[in-house]
Protein backbone atom coordinates (compact mmCIF):
# COMPACT_ATOMS: atom_id res chain seq x y z
CA UNK A 1 0.00 0.00 0.00
CA UNK A 2 2.79 2.32 0.60
CA UNK A 3 3.72 3.07 -3.04
CA UNK A 4 0.09 3.45 -3.89
CA UNK A 5 -0.23 6.04 -0.43
CA UNK A 6 3.01 7.65 -2.61
CA UNK A 7 0.95 8.10 -6.00
CA UNK A 8 -2.10 8.99 -4.78
CA UNK A 9 -0.47 12.08 -2.40
CA UNK A 10 0.77 13.00 -5.76
CA UNK A 11 -2.76 13.30 -7.20
CA UNK A 12 -2.95 17.11 -7.82
CA UNK A 13 -6.87 18.38 -7.03
CA UNK A 14 -6.29 21.51 -9.19
CA UNK A 15 -4.69 20.15 -12.29
CA UNK A 16 -7.50 17.44 -12.18
CA UNK A 17 -10.26 20.65 -12.22
CA UNK A 18 -8.46 22.31 -14.18
CA UNK A 19 -8.69 19.49 -17.17
CA UNK A 20 -12.18 18.85 -16.42
CA UNK A 21 -13.18 22.48 -16.80
CA UNK A 22 -11.38 22.59 -19.75
CA UNK A 23 -12.97 19.55 -21.60
CA UNK A 24 -16.55 21.14 -20.64
CA UNK A 25 -15.71 24.16 -22.92
CA UNK A 26 -15.66 21.43 -25.51
CA UNK A 27 -19.41 21.05 -26.55
CA UNK A 28 -20.61 23.48 -23.58
CA UNK A 29 -24.32 23.98 -23.56
CA UNK A 30 -26.39 26.42 -20.91
CA UNK A 31 -26.91 26.16 -17.64
CA UNK A 32 -22.91 24.49 -16.89
CA UNK A 33 -24.11 21.07 -18.92
CA UNK A 34 -22.07 19.35 -22.04
CA UNK A 35 -23.47 18.24 -25.40
CA UNK A 36 -20.56 15.88 -26.78
CA UNK A 37 -21.59 13.33 -29.21
CA UNK A 38 -19.49 10.34 -30.16
CA UNK A 39 -17.63 10.70 -32.94
CA UNK A 40 -18.35 14.24 -33.77
CA UNK A 41 -15.85 17.04 -33.91
CA UNK A 42 -16.38 17.81 -30.44
CA UNK A 43 -15.84 14.10 -29.53
CA UNK A 44 -12.31 14.77 -31.40
CA UNK A 45 -11.18 18.07 -29.82
CA UNK A 46 -11.72 16.89 -26.40
CA UNK A 47 -9.53 13.57 -27.49
CA UNK A 48 -6.62 16.19 -28.83
CA UNK A 49 -6.83 17.68 -24.95
CA UNK A 50 -6.58 14.26 -23.62
CA UNK A 51 -4.08 12.92 -25.90
CA UNK A 52 -2.02 16.17 -25.04
CA UNK A 53 -2.06 15.38 -21.29
CA UNK A 54 -1.00 11.60 -21.85
CA UNK A 55 1.98 12.02 -23.93
CA UNK A 56 3.37 15.32 -21.01
CA UNK A 57 2.88 11.88 -18.76
CA UNK A 58 4.72 9.44 -20.88
CA UNK A 59 2.24 7.77 -22.14
CA UNK A 60 1.96 6.20 -25.95
CA UNK A 61 -1.33 6.58 -27.54
CA UNK A 62 -2.92 4.37 -30.09
CA UNK A 63 -6.93 3.76 -31.16
CA UNK A 64 -8.54 0.74 -32.28
CA UNK A 65 -10.98 0.07 -34.55
CA UNK A 66 -14.15 0.72 -32.46
CA UNK A 67 -11.91 4.04 -31.81
CA UNK A 68 -11.39 3.00 -28.56
CA UNK A 69 -8.49 5.80 -27.67
CA UNK A 70 -5.87 4.20 -25.25
CA UNK A 71 -3.02 5.85 -23.07
CA UNK A 72 0.18 3.18 -22.03
CA UNK A 73 2.09 3.67 -19.66
CA UNK A 74 4.88 1.03 -19.45
CA UNK A 75 6.23 -0.85 -16.47
CA UNK A 76 9.10 -2.87 -15.32
CA UNK A 77 7.61 -5.72 -17.16
CA UNK A 78 6.13 -4.94 -20.69
CA UNK A 79 4.97 -8.17 -20.93
CA UNK A 80 2.64 -8.63 -18.09
CA UNK A 81 -0.97 -8.28 -18.64
CA UNK A 82 -1.96 -4.49 -18.13
CA UNK A 83 -3.92 -3.26 -15.27
CA UNK A 84 -7.04 -0.66 -17.22
CA UNK A 85 -8.42 2.14 -16.43
CA UNK A 86 -11.24 4.81 -18.14
CA UNK A 87 -14.27 5.43 -19.03
CA UNK A 88 -15.63 7.49 -21.98
CA UNK A 89 -15.86 10.98 -23.20
CA UNK A 90 -19.06 11.19 -24.95
CA UNK A 91 -22.17 12.75 -23.34
CA UNK A 92 -25.89 12.81 -22.99
CA UNK A 93 -27.51 15.49 -25.44
CA UNK A 94 -28.30 17.50 -22.47
CA UNK A 95 -25.42 15.93 -19.99
CA UNK A 96 -23.48 17.29 -17.33
CA UNK A 97 -19.76 17.70 -17.24
CA UNK A 98 -18.39 14.84 -15.34
CA UNK A 99 -20.47 11.85 -16.18
CA UNK A 100 -17.90 9.54 -17.73
CA UNK A 101 -15.40 12.03 -18.61
CA UNK A 102 -14.31 11.98 -15.16
CA UNK A 103 -12.93 8.16 -15.49
CA UNK A 104 -11.03 9.29 -18.48
CA UNK A 105 -9.71 12.29 -16.73
CA UNK A 106 -9.11 10.41 -13.21
CA UNK A 107 -7.38 7.83 -15.20
CA UNK A 108 -4.97 10.93 -16.57
CA UNK A 109 -4.22 12.03 -13.22
CA UNK A 110 -3.10 8.67 -12.26
CA UNK A 111 -0.42 8.60 -15.31
CA UNK A 112 0.33 12.24 -14.25
CA UNK A 113 0.58 11.45 -10.34
CA UNK A 114 2.94 8.28 -11.39
CA UNK A 115 5.35 10.51 -13.18
CA UNK A 116 5.41 13.50 -10.45
CA UNK A 117 5.98 10.17 -7.90
CA UNK A 118 8.79 8.70 -9.73
CA UNK A 119 6.59 5.22 -8.93
CA UNK A 120 7.56 2.75 -11.60
CA UNK A 121 4.77 -0.28 -11.75
CA UNK A 122 5.30 -3.96 -12.43
CA UNK A 123 2.55 -3.86 -14.94
CA UNK A 124 1.77 -1.29 -17.88
CA UNK A 125 -0.89 0.70 -16.70
CA UNK A 126 -3.78 1.81 -19.79
CA UNK A 127 -6.01 4.32 -19.38
CA UNK A 128 -9.30 4.30 -22.41
CA UNK A 129 -11.65 6.55 -23.30
CA UNK A 130 -14.35 3.85 -24.62
CA UNK A 131 -17.00 5.29 -27.71
CA UNK A 132 -20.03 5.74 -27.81
CA UNK A 133 -20.98 4.46 -24.06
CA UNK A 134 -24.12 7.23 -24.02
CA UNK A 135 -25.67 5.42 -26.98
CA UNK A 136 -27.77 8.77 -27.43
CA UNK A 137 -26.33 9.47 -31.16
CA UNK A 138 -25.97 5.82 -32.16
CA UNK A 139 -28.49 3.41 -30.04
CA UNK A 140 -27.23 1.04 -28.36
CA UNK A 141 -24.77 2.44 -26.05
CA UNK A 142 -21.42 0.81 -24.69
CA UNK A 143 -20.63 0.14 -28.73
CA UNK A 144 -16.49 0.36 -27.98
CA UNK A 145 -16.76 -1.37 -24.95
CA UNK A 146 -18.71 -4.43 -26.08
CA UNK A 147 -16.57 -4.48 -29.30
CA UNK A 148 -13.11 -4.65 -26.97
CA UNK A 149 -14.69 -7.81 -24.57
CA UNK A 150 -15.93 -9.54 -27.57
CA UNK A 151 -19.90 -9.31 -27.19
CA UNK A 152 -20.83 -7.76 -30.54
CA UNK A 153 -18.23 -7.24 -33.67
CA UNK A 154 -17.78 -3.33 -34.68
CA UNK A 155 -19.36 -4.08 -37.67
CA UNK A 156 -22.83 -5.37 -35.89
CA UNK A 157 -23.54 -1.46 -35.32
CA UNK A 158 -22.24 -0.24 -39.14
CA UNK A 159 -25.57 0.59 -39.99
CA UNK A 160 -27.18 1.96 -37.17
CA UNK A 161 -28.35 5.66 -38.15
CA UNK A 162 -28.15 8.94 -35.82
CA UNK A 163 -31.26 11.45 -36.32
CA UNK A 164 -29.71 12.98 -39.31
CA UNK A 165 -28.95 9.82 -41.18
CA UNK A 166 -25.68 9.13 -40.52
CA UNK A 167 -24.17 5.65 -39.97
CA UNK A 168 -22.76 4.38 -37.50
CA UNK A 169 -20.03 2.72 -40.19
CA UNK A 170 -19.86 6.30 -41.72
CA UNK A 171 -18.97 8.17 -38.73
CA UNK A 172 -16.60 5.65 -37.44
CA UNK A 173 -14.57 6.17 -40.84
CA UNK A 174 -14.17 9.31 -40.80
CA UNK A 175 -13.58 9.88 -36.73
CA UNK A 176 -10.46 7.14 -37.53
CA UNK A 177 -9.57 8.59 -40.93
CA UNK A 178 -9.16 12.10 -38.55
CA UNK A 179 -7.05 9.82 -36.04
CA UNK A 180 -4.93 8.34 -38.81
CA UNK A 181 -1.56 10.07 -37.39
CA UNK A 182 -2.12 7.50 -34.10
CA UNK A 183 -0.86 4.15 -34.35
CA UNK A 184 -3.25 1.65 -34.38
CA UNK A 185 -4.04 -1.50 -31.77
CA UNK A 186 -5.64 -4.54 -32.16
CA UNK A 187 -9.54 -4.44 -30.74
CA UNK A 188 -9.51 -6.85 -27.60
CA UNK A 189 -6.23 -8.37 -25.36
CA UNK A 190 -5.79 -9.73 -22.23
CA UNK A 191 -5.56 -7.54 -19.21
CA UNK A 192 -5.08 -7.69 -15.34
CA UNK A 193 -7.83 -5.55 -13.78
CA UNK A 194 -10.22 -3.04 -14.99
CA UNK A 195 -10.73 -0.01 -12.43
CA UNK A 196 -13.63 2.78 -13.50
CA UNK A 197 -14.31 5.86 -11.73
CA UNK A 198 -17.05 7.34 -12.06
CA UNK A 199 -19.79 10.27 -10.60
CA UNK A 200 -22.44 8.04 -8.47
CA UNK A 201 -25.38 9.87 -10.72
CA UNK A 202 -28.06 8.68 -7.73
CA UNK A 203 -27.97 10.29 -4.13
CA UNK A 204 -27.03 7.74 -1.37
CA UNK A 205 -23.59 8.52 -1.23
CA UNK A 206 -24.31 12.88 -0.23
CA UNK A 207 -27.27 11.66 1.88
CA UNK A 208 -24.90 9.66 3.35
CA UNK A 209 -22.33 11.75 3.80
CA UNK A 210 -19.60 9.35 2.08
CA UNK A 211 -16.50 9.90 -0.16
CA UNK A 212 -16.51 6.99 -2.01
CA UNK A 213 -18.86 4.38 -3.18
CA UNK A 214 -16.88 1.08 -3.78
CA UNK A 215 -19.20 -0.51 -6.48
CA UNK A 216 -20.52 -4.20 -5.88
CA UNK A 217 -22.18 -4.71 -9.44
CA UNK A 218 -24.86 -3.14 -11.89
CA UNK A 219 -28.70 -3.99 -12.16
CA UNK A 220 -29.63 -5.04 -15.69
CA UNK A 221 -30.44 -3.17 -18.51
CA UNK A 222 -32.53 -4.02 -21.92
CA UNK A 223 -33.61 -1.48 -24.44
CA UNK A 224 -36.20 -1.52 -27.20
CA UNK A 225 -37.05 0.90 -30.34
CA UNK A 226 -40.83 0.33 -31.10
CA UNK A 227 -42.27 1.12 -34.32
CA UNK A 228 -46.00 1.10 -34.14
CA UNK A 229 -47.61 1.53 -38.31
CA UNK A 230 -50.85 3.13 -38.46
CA UNK A 231 -51.64 5.57 -41.48
CA UNK A 232 -51.88 9.25 -41.51
CA UNK A 233 -54.75 10.76 -42.68
CA UNK A 234 -56.78 14.38 -42.46
CA UNK A 235 -57.14 15.61 -38.96
CA UNK A 236 -60.68 17.33 -40.02
CA UNK A 237 -62.51 14.96 -42.43
CA UNK A 238 -61.31 11.52 -41.52
CA UNK A 239 -63.97 9.68 -38.75
CA UNK A 240 -62.23 8.30 -35.60
CA UNK A 241 -63.80 5.18 -36.36
CA UNK A 242 -61.92 5.06 -39.61
CA UNK A 243 -58.38 5.74 -38.01
CA UNK A 244 -55.33 3.68 -37.78
CA UNK A 245 -54.08 6.70 -35.58
CA UNK A 246 -50.52 5.30 -34.83
CA UNK A 247 -49.62 8.09 -31.35
CA UNK A 248 -53.25 6.91 -29.98
CA UNK A 249 -51.87 3.43 -30.68
CA UNK A 250 -48.47 4.08 -29.05
CA UNK A 251 -50.26 5.91 -25.93
CA UNK A 252 -52.44 2.69 -25.15
CA UNK A 253 -49.45 0.87 -25.18
CA UNK A 254 -47.39 3.22 -22.92
CA UNK A 255 -50.48 2.72 -20.49
CA UNK A 256 -50.33 -1.10 -20.81
CA UNK A 257 -46.04 -1.23 -20.31
CA UNK A 258 -46.72 1.21 -17.39
CA UNK A 259 -49.62 -1.53 -15.86
CA UNK A 260 -46.94 -4.38 -16.37
CA UNK A 261 -44.11 -2.35 -15.23
CA UNK A 262 -45.43 -0.69 -11.97
CA UNK A 263 -43.76 -2.29 -8.89
CA UNK A 264 -44.65 -0.44 -5.29
CA UNK A 265 -40.74 -1.25 -4.46
CA UNK A 266 -39.35 0.99 -7.08
CA UNK A 267 -37.14 -1.47 -8.25
CA UNK A 268 -38.16 -2.11 -11.40
CA UNK A 269 -37.19 1.09 -13.78
CA UNK A 270 -39.30 1.75 -17.21
CA UNK A 271 -38.80 4.71 -19.60
CA UNK A 272 -39.41 6.15 -22.51
CA UNK A 273 -37.13 8.37 -23.10
CA UNK A 274 -37.68 9.46 -26.82
CA UNK A 275 -41.05 9.85 -28.54
CA UNK A 276 -41.29 10.82 -32.08
CA UNK A 277 -44.64 10.82 -34.04
CA UNK A 278 -44.45 11.17 -37.96
CA UNK A 279 -45.53 13.30 -40.05
CA UNK A 280 -45.64 15.90 -37.13
CA UNK A 281 -47.76 17.90 -38.23
CA UNK A 282 -51.02 19.32 -36.35
CA UNK A 283 -53.67 18.58 -38.72
CA UNK A 284 -52.68 14.96 -39.86
CA UNK A 285 -53.78 11.87 -38.22
CA UNK A 286 -49.95 10.57 -36.73
CA UNK A 287 -48.51 7.91 -39.21
CA UNK A 288 -46.28 6.17 -37.91
CA UNK A 289 -44.82 6.29 -34.10
CA UNK A 290 -41.26 5.41 -32.83
CA UNK A 291 -40.55 5.55 -29.16
CA UNK A 292 -38.13 3.64 -26.85
CA UNK A 293 -38.11 1.50 -23.82
CA UNK A 294 -35.43 1.58 -21.16
CA UNK A 295 -36.18 -0.86 -18.57
CA UNK A 296 -33.83 -2.20 -15.60
CA UNK A 297 -33.84 -4.64 -12.58
CA UNK A 298 -31.16 -6.08 -10.48
CA UNK A 299 -32.68 -9.51 -10.71
CA UNK A 300 -31.70 -11.36 -14.07
CA UNK A 301 -34.99 -13.24 -14.17
CA UNK A 302 -37.45 -10.73 -13.67
CA UNK A 303 -35.67 -8.65 -16.49
CA UNK A 304 -36.33 -11.41 -18.59
CA UNK A 305 -40.05 -11.89 -17.50
CA UNK A 306 -40.87 -8.49 -17.83
CA UNK A 307 -39.02 -7.63 -21.33
CA UNK A 308 -39.87 -11.11 -22.62
CA UNK A 309 -43.94 -9.70 -22.43
CA UNK A 310 -43.23 -6.66 -23.89
CA UNK A 311 -44.07 -7.56 -27.23
CA UNK A 312 -46.80 -9.39 -27.41
CA UNK A 313 -48.37 -6.69 -25.24
CA UNK A 314 -47.32 -4.10 -26.92
CA UNK A 315 -48.80 -5.50 -30.42
CA UNK A 316 -52.43 -5.87 -28.57
CA UNK A 317 -52.46 -2.77 -27.10
CA UNK A 318 -51.19 -1.19 -30.50
CA UNK A 319 -54.64 -2.40 -32.24
CA UNK A 320 -55.69 -2.07 -35.53
CA UNK A 321 -51.71 -0.18 -35.39
CA UNK A 322 -49.30 -2.62 -36.22
CA UNK A 323 -46.16 -2.55 -33.99
CA UNK A 324 -42.49 -3.99 -34.63
CA UNK A 325 -40.23 -4.36 -31.05
CA UNK A 326 -36.68 -4.44 -31.78
CA UNK A 327 -34.61 -5.08 -29.14
CA UNK A 328 -31.16 -3.26 -29.02
CA UNK A 329 -29.45 -3.75 -25.56
CA UNK A 330 -28.90 -6.08 -23.35
CA UNK A 331 -27.08 -5.82 -19.83
CA UNK A 332 -27.39 -8.61 -17.65
CA UNK A 333 -26.64 -7.78 -13.86
CA UNK A 334 -23.43 -8.14 -12.92
CA UNK A 335 -21.15 -8.37 -9.91
CA UNK A 336 -17.78 -7.53 -9.71
CA UNK A 337 -14.61 -8.88 -8.53
CA UNK A 338 -14.58 -9.81 -4.90
CA UNK A 339 -10.75 -9.36 -4.96
CA UNK A 340 -10.38 -5.96 -6.42
CA UNK A 341 -13.14 -4.74 -4.45
CA UNK A 342 -11.47 -5.96 -0.88
CA UNK A 343 -8.34 -3.83 -2.76
CA UNK A 344 -10.38 -0.69 -3.09
CA UNK A 345 -11.91 -1.11 0.21
CA UNK A 346 -8.27 -1.15 1.59
CA UNK A 347 -7.43 1.50 -0.20
CA UNK A 348 -10.12 3.64 1.00
CA UNK A 349 -9.30 2.36 4.36
CA UNK A 350 -5.48 3.59 4.20
CA UNK A 351 -6.24 6.52 2.66
CA UNK A 352 -8.92 7.36 5.44
CA UNK A 353 -11.62 8.21 3.55
CA UNK A 354 -15.27 6.78 3.92
CA UNK A 355 -16.81 4.69 1.72
CA UNK A 356 -20.25 1.92 0.87
CA UNK A 357 -20.12 -0.78 -0.92
CA UNK A 358 -23.57 -0.30 -3.19
CA UNK A 359 -24.97 -1.10 -6.41
CA UNK A 360 -25.29 0.95 -9.40
CA UNK A 361 -28.20 1.90 -11.06
CA UNK A 362 -26.42 3.03 -14.05
CA UNK A 363 -24.99 0.71 -16.75
CA UNK A 364 -21.25 1.64 -17.48
CA UNK A 365 -18.53 0.27 -20.06
CA UNK A 366 -17.25 -1.98 -16.85
CA UNK A 367 -20.27 -3.92 -17.32
CA UNK A 368 -19.09 -4.98 -20.58
CA UNK A 369 -15.99 -5.27 -19.76
CA UNK A 370 -16.26 -7.03 -16.67
CA UNK A 371 -17.19 -9.97 -18.75
CA UNK A 372 -13.54 -10.19 -20.43
CA UNK A 373 -11.48 -9.22 -17.43
CA UNK A 374 -11.91 -9.02 -14.01
CA UNK A 375 -13.39 -5.40 -12.92
CA UNK A 376 -14.73 -3.44 -10.27
CA UNK A 377 -15.97 0.75 -10.08
CA UNK A 378 -15.13 3.51 -7.64
CA UNK A 379 -18.13 6.11 -7.45
CA UNK A 380 -18.08 9.73 -6.23
CA UNK A 381 -21.16 11.48 -4.65
CA UNK A 382 -23.25 13.63 -6.84
CA UNK A 383 -25.31 16.67 -5.69
CA UNK A 384 -28.56 16.46 -5.25
CA UNK A 385 -28.33 13.32 -6.92
CA UNK A 386 -28.81 14.77 -10.32
CA UNK A 387 -27.08 13.05 -13.33
CA UNK A 388 -28.05 13.10 -17.38
CA UNK A 389 -28.60 17.08 -16.35
CA UNK A 390 -26.72 20.21 -16.90
CA UNK A 391 -26.82 20.59 -13.39
CA UNK A 392 -24.66 17.58 -12.45
CA UNK A 393 -21.80 18.44 -9.73
CA UNK A 394 -18.88 17.01 -7.87
CA UNK A 395 -17.18 18.96 -6.13
CA UNK A 396 -13.48 19.49 -7.09
CA UNK A 397 -12.06 17.76 -3.09
CA UNK A 398 -14.27 14.89 -4.13
CA UNK A 399 -13.66 14.24 -7.47
CA UNK A 400 -9.51 14.28 -6.32
CA UNK A 401 -10.68 11.89 -3.29
CA UNK A 402 -12.11 9.63 -5.94
CA UNK A 403 -9.00 9.73 -7.74
CA UNK A 404 -6.68 9.20 -4.55
CA UNK A 405 -9.06 5.83 -4.39
CA UNK A 406 -8.17 5.65 -7.86
CA UNK A 407 -4.45 5.53 -7.62
CA UNK A 408 -4.13 3.23 -4.81
CA UNK A 409 -6.41 0.94 -5.75
CA UNK A 410 -4.60 0.97 -9.52
CA UNK A 411 -1.35 0.63 -7.81
CA UNK A 412 -2.33 -2.22 -5.72
CA UNK A 413 -3.11 -4.75 -9.00
CA UNK A 414 -0.04 -3.35 -11.45
CA UNK A 415 2.38 -2.84 -8.42
C1 LIG B 1 -25.70 5.28 -18.72
O1 LIG B 1 -25.57 6.38 -19.22
C2 LIG B 1 -26.97 4.75 -18.37
O2 LIG B 1 -27.97 5.10 -19.03
O3 LIG B 1 -27.07 4.01 -17.38
MN1 LIG C 1 -21.31 7.43 -17.76
MN1 LIG D 1 -24.49 8.63 -18.85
Amino acid sequence: MEQGLRVAAAVSEARQWDRLMELAKIGAIPGDGVNRQALTALDRAARRLAIGWAEAAGATVTVDEAANLWFRLEGRDPSAAPVITGSHMDSQPAGGRFDGIYGVVAGLEVLSALRDSGVTLERPLEVVAWTNEEGSRFSPGCMGSMAWAGTKPVSAFAEIADAEGVTFGAALAEHLQAEADLPRRPLGGKAHAYIEAHIEQGPTLESEGLAIGIVTGIQGSRWFTVTITGASAHAGTTPVSLRRDALQAAMRAIAALNALTADPTDVLRFTVGSFLAEPGSSNSVAGRVRFTIDLRHPDDALLMEKGNAITALVQEAAYPCTAEIEERFTAAPLSFDTGILDGIEQATQALGLSSLRMPSGAFHDAQLVARAVPSAMIFVPSRDGISHNPAEFTSSSQLAAGTRALAAALVRQAA
